[in-house]
């Protein structure tokens, strides 16, 4: 981990939203500016004034070099711990300084259009030196100077139009960084295994399939010599023996409560290892390394941990964070291709919850996705991140997750697990948009709008013919999320918004076969 670096021109609030991003982060904020006003004991102008701008620029090199990074996460040793670092419009123009802010960390570039930035910079533009005096034509010179140094920088967000607090978001979501605190305090990263090198790991635990790909990448990283639990894959082995077995495994290596486990896999690993670690000495600590999409996007965020009894699903379980979870989205590139569009049910259901600019991402197809794969990832983890941070015990909105969960799960069980979780939930988000749309919920176009998403990944969007609608009714009937009387459905009202009804018992006919019935609307903070 390393700094993050706002960078461009004048005007577009590198370090207003510099501010936010680190107290979203929790990292220290420094205003490369002011680093060499004080070095300078002057102000820029005053340097600008005195000495000239080639005198300044050799001072902007020698503070951005007296930043660089101490190796150690947690800010030990020399150097300066990781930070949100706001830099100067044009400080990246020598290449030696683009060299070291590249390699020290990640730049991303905050554009505006003209008008805006006249807008923020006509009530100070004599404080800055290089657009003191007419206003319009020094900034357009200088926006055609840097033009095309600006625009080669990859990661970008777009300010105009939006508010400080907006646009630390956007950077969070383009950065693919968070940290959570609603339940415990960790970071959510997309990003390389690198990232784990001097994290502080006891042992991984993964399954046989993610172990052949990946488990020697990660050892390199983090130690040849930390052991491995390795278990046989599925859901099958989501169950009481296997965490008894995690728990003799972690006893024979010695672990203890100051210990760290790595999961390493899909979400059958992650629930396993969390609650493995959340019990064993009275809980220890994790990491998340999800190497599925769904794992990625849903599984590995929000601290829900567990295994299935015989009886159902999750039914065991608890609450219990890691303390990093660190998605790279290189380890998908041997996921099986089944796998890989069942993980984007997930991906578009968070779409339909809060994000349409990555539903409609979505709705190119899978090429598409898988071309801009890390986008794609990080949309989709921001969304959930959203969602738990406001509700982490599900009281409320969070419950806006279970989008397509209530049928789909049903569905899942009455095929004997022959579907997979992600296309039982792609049947499900069809049907229940298709009842939202009978109950007069639903926007116009809403269903075909889901549908055709679904189906451009992939996705089955009917309930397959020869499964029995009675069954479906029964399954729904003895789910976890059941009271008497009604099940909650979260229904999707237009693509960014969905709402909890309600439905009765007796109407869950109407639901498999999305006809009208009646529902009591909720809104979902209720
Ligand atoms: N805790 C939560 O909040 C939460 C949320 C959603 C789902 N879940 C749980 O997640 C589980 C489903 O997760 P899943 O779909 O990731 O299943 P999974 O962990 O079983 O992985 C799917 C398959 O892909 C293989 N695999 C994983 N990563 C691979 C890789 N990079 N390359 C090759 N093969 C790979 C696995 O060995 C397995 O065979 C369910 O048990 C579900 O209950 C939990």
């Amino acid at each position: 981990m390393t700094h993050l670096f706002l960078y461009g021109p004048p005007g577009t609030g590198k370090s207003t939203i510099g501010k936010l991003l680190a107290r979203r982060l929790k990292l220290p904020f420094i205003d490369l500016d002011r680093v060499i006003e004080s070095k300078a004991g002057m102000s820029i102008s005053q340097i600008m004034e005195t000495q000239g701008e080639t005198a300044f620029r050799d001072l902007e090199t020698a503070a951005l070099k007296s930043l660089a990074p101490t190796p150690h996460p947690q800010g030990e040793g020399q150097g300066v711990r990781e930070s949100v670092i706001a830099l100067g419009g044009g400080a990246l123009l020598r290449e030696e300084n683009r060299a070291f802010v590249e390699s020290t960390g990640k730049v991303i570039l905050l554009a505006a259009k003209i008008d805006t930035l006249m807008e923020r910079l006509g009530k100070d533009s004599n404080q800055r030196p290089l657009l003191a005096g007419d206003l319009v034509s020094k900034l357009s010179a200088l926006l055609e100077t840097r033009r095309e140094h600006y625009n080669s920088f990859p990661l970008k967000i777009h300010v105009d139009g939006k508010t400080a607090e907006q646009n630390a978001h956007q950077a969070q979501v383009a950065l693919g960084r968070h940290h959570l605190s609603a339940m415990g305090e960790y970071d959510v990263l997309v990003g390389q295994i690198s990232n784990l090198s001097r994290r502080p790991a006891s042992i991984i635990v993964t399954d046989e399939n993610v172990a052949q790909f990946h488990l020697e990448k990660i050892r390199q990283t983090i130690g040849e010599d930390v052991g491995a639990v390795i278990i046989p894959p599925g859901e099958e082995h989501k169950n009481l023996e296997t965490v008894s077995h995690l728990w003799k495994a972690f006893l024979e290596n010695g672990l203890d409560r100051k210990s760290t486990v790595i999961a390493l896999g899909g979400g059958v690993i992650g629930d396993l290892t969390g609650f493995a670690a959340s019990t064993y000495m009275r809980g220890m600590d994790w990491i998340a390394v999800p190497t599925t999409l769904l794992a990625m996007a849903d599984a590995s965020l929000g601290g829900k941990t567990g295994f299935d009894l015989p009886e159902g699903k999750n039914l065991i379980g608890s609450f219990h964070p890691p303390r990093l979870v660190l998605a790279d989205p290189q380890l998908l590139s041997t996921l099986p291709e089944r796998e890989f569009r069942s993980g984007m049910a997930e991906v578009v259901k968070h779409g339909v919850i809060a994000d349409p600019e990555l539903f409609a991402l979505c709705r190119r197809g899978m090429e598409w996705v898988k071309a801009n794969l890390e986008e794609v990832i990080k949309r989709a983890m921001a969304v959930k991140v959203g969602i738990i941070e406001d509700d982490p015990y599900e009281k409320g909105i969070r419950a806006a997750l279970n989008l397509g969960h209530t049928v789909g799960h049903a569905v899942e069980l009455v095929s004997g697990f022959k579907l997979r979780h992600g296309e039982a939930v792609a049947i499900g988000m069809a049907v229940e948009a298709g009842y939202a749309a009978q109950v007069g919920l639903a926007a116009h176009g809403l269903v075909e709008a889901v549908e055709e998403s679904l189906t451009a990944c992939g996705l089955p969007i009917r309930i397959p013919e020869e499964m029995s609608k009675d069954e479906i009714i029964r399954a729904m009937r003895v789910d976890k999320k059941k009271n008497a009387k009604s099940i909650r459905f979260a229904l999707p009202v237009e693509i960014g918004r969905v709402e909890l009804a309600d439905v009765r018992m007796d109407d869950l006919e109407s639901v498999i076969a999305s006809g009208a019935f009646s529902a009591t609307k909720q809104s979902p903070t209720q």
